[in-house]
């Protein structure tokens, strides 16, 4: 049977850096996050005794299935349908992948739903969340609708995410400014696996509880100067323990220091506006509905930004009809 998901990829506002079990992906802190309507990973698999090896195509490139993540992934979820047939997975993802905006996170959360369904598991989201987790951490994160908060647990059972908010609950603008499409140099879980080198990473851990309780409020509340301040201080937080791993994360490039100073700058010209982002050059600015053409308009005046996206909180992962093969 062929089955095709939908996912897309998810924004944190409070972030998760640094796992306390690397092969389950159990995250150190709990995290919140928005998924993000304009940002997608398109996957249809198809189990069938016909092919004699598992297939990945992404973005129409036939990948090499060696230390291939998305081939572990379909194993442990063939092993979860007690089956060994081998799969063909055709994938697109709808914007950059490995400049900082979270294509691991749709990825691994459309591949877990696709194969789950094209295996017949009918898993809770719950049950998906805590698969997606296991491919990638933030991919927990695009199963869900809307506003999420992902658990950090003590056991694979009791880390999973989970929908805080509708995605119609806040009229909020993620606009995402494409900097530059060089592929990050450290990836994200290798980068992750060196944050206890940082000496402040205890203490940004000691205040994670209470920054989440904080975002949580900012959010019910719809407060998005409070909600604003706190996730832009949360960004510049988990850079500056990057900043002093050993060795050293430095994910901005030139065009990322001027648009975070120009953000800052807009907003002392009432144009209220905050960033956050990721392991990567390209930035995502949280704005209001109101003010979202002004700033859109901003960004298009600068030469050195490649692509803007536009996204407003989304729905999770989807089951689709419209299979690319
Ligand atoms: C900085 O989920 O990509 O984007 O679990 O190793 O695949 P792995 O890491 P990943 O890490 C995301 C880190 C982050 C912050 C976040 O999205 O919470």
């Amino acid at each position: 049977m062929k089955i095709t998901a939908v996912a897309p990829s998810n924004i944190a506002f409070i972030k998760y850096w640094g796992k306390k079990d690397q092969s389950l992906r159990l995250p150190e802190n709990g995290s919140i996050s928005m998924c993000l309507s304009g940002m997608k990973t398109i996957t249809t698999v198809e189990f069938d005794k016909s092919y004699k090896i598992d297939q990945i195509i992404y973005n129409q490139h036939l990948e090499d299935n060696t230390l291939n993540r998305a081939v572990a992934h379909l194993e442990k979820i063939r092993n979860l349908a007690r089956v060994t047939t081998h799969a063909k997975v055709q994938t697109i993802t709808d914007f950059p992948s490995g400049t900082g905006l979270s294509s691991s996170a749709s990825g691994f959360a459309a591949l877990t739903l696709a194969c789950s369904g094209a295996l017949d598991l009918r898993l809770s989201e719950r049950e998906l969340s805590i698969i997606a987790r296991q491919g990638s951490g933030s991919a927990c994160r695009s199963i869900p609708d809307g506003f999420v908060e992902w658990l950090d647990g003590n056991t694979s059972q009791n880390s999973y995410a989970y929908s805080i908010f509708p995605s119609d609950y806040w009229d909020i603008y993620d606009i995402v400014a494409v900097v530059s499409l060089d592929r990050k140099e450290v990836p994200t879980t290798e980068g992750m696996s060196q944050v206890r080198k940082s000496k402040f990473f205890e203490k940004r851990l000691e205040g994670m509880k209470n920054k989440i309780i904080r975002c949580k409020k900012t959010i019910k509340d719809r407060d998005f100067t409070q909600f604003g301040e706190l996730i832009e201080s949360e960004a510049l937080e988990m850079h500056a323990v990057m900043l002093t791993q050993s060795p050293p994360l430095i994910y901005w490039t030139t065009g990322t220091l001027i648009l975070m100073r120009l953000v800052q700058m807009w907003r002392q010209n009432n144009l209220e506006c905050y960033f956050t982002l990721n392991t990567g050059q390209n930035i995502h600015i949280m704005v209001k509905s109101a003010e979202k053409d002004q700033l859109i308009s901003k960004l298009h005046d600068l030469e050195f930004i490649n692509r803007i996206i536009v996204n407003q909180p989304s729905w999770g992962a989807r089951l689709s009809d419209k299979h690319l093969f």
